[in-house]
């Protein structure tokens, strides 16, 4: 199916088969979240273990890094609050969602060729999206009480002690959605990081693994003429 969408994407490099995946507000807004997660990442690792405290030093050292986590963290919350905003319809997970659920192995497998169509987004990148949104407020709830931790009275300890077990769990499940998104996102679906930089996609590209979308863009610009 690769070798498929690559000679359809070589007979499809025309301007006129090109389609607007992201719009520029959409891809400034991604980029701000991956860069924001990205310094979360390393600070929150760097806390998490000694094993990984070097890690600090690339970004300033332990204390610039205690200082700033937190407000990277708004600035990320604010940055998936905004994907919310811009991509909640996109998102809902349909009946041809769950058809694509239930012939996942075939997307594992590469064989796209066997997979039911799908809208804008496709089942995983739904379940990543959705996955990100509730981490994003579980990670925001525990990290302002981790922020002001000094303030709880010692009666409410046990506070302290949850806000710490739910911050580093919820934290790993997203750097194992992260390393998924951008293994499926950017190095295993060609085409797929371009759009992210440019905003645009190949009329091949978007027929081949997002057809409901395609055909609903296609319908549209139709009905216009
Ligand atoms: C260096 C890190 C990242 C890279 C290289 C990357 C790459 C990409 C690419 C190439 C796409 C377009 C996929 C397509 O339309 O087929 C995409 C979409 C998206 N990205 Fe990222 N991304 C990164 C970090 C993040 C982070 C931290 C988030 C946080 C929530 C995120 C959320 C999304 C969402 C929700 C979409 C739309 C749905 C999807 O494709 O999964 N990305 N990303």
């Amino acid at each position: 199916m690769r070798s498929n969408v690559a000679s359809r994407s070589a007979s499809a490099s025309h301007e006129d088969d090109m389609i607007l995946r992201y719009t520029l507000g959409e891809r400034l807004n991604h980029w701000f979240g991956a860069l924001t997660y990205a310094y979360l990442l390393i600070t929150g690792l760097a806390f998490w273990s000694p094993y990984f405290f070097w890690l600090a030093a690339l970004v300033g050292g332990g204390s610039t890094a205690r200082f700033w986590h937190p407000w990277f963290g708004l600035a990320f919350s604010a940055s998936l609050f905004w994907m919310f905003k811009d991509w909640r319809q996109d998102m809902r997970v349909d009946n041809s969602d769950r058809a694509w659920g239930r012939v996942i192995s075939n997307y594992i497998r590469n064989e796209d060729d066997k997979l039911p169509p799908t809208t804008r987004f496709n089942y995983g990148q739904k379940l990543f999206f959705w996955g990100m949104c509730y981490s994003v407020i579980l990670l925001l709830l525990s990290g302002v009480a981790l922020w002001y931790t000094e303030a709880l009275p010692w009666s409410l300890r046990y506070v302290r002690y949850t806000a710490i077990l739910i911050h580093a769990s919820v934290a790993f499940i997203t750097i194992g959605l992260f390393l998924i998104h951008v293994y499926m996102s950017a190095i295993l679906e060609k085409g797929s990081l371009a759009s992210m930089i440019h905003g645009k996609v190949t009329a091949a590209w978007a027929w081949t693994f997002h057809r409901i979308w395609y055909d609903d863009l296609r319908g549209a610009s139709r009905s216009k003429q």
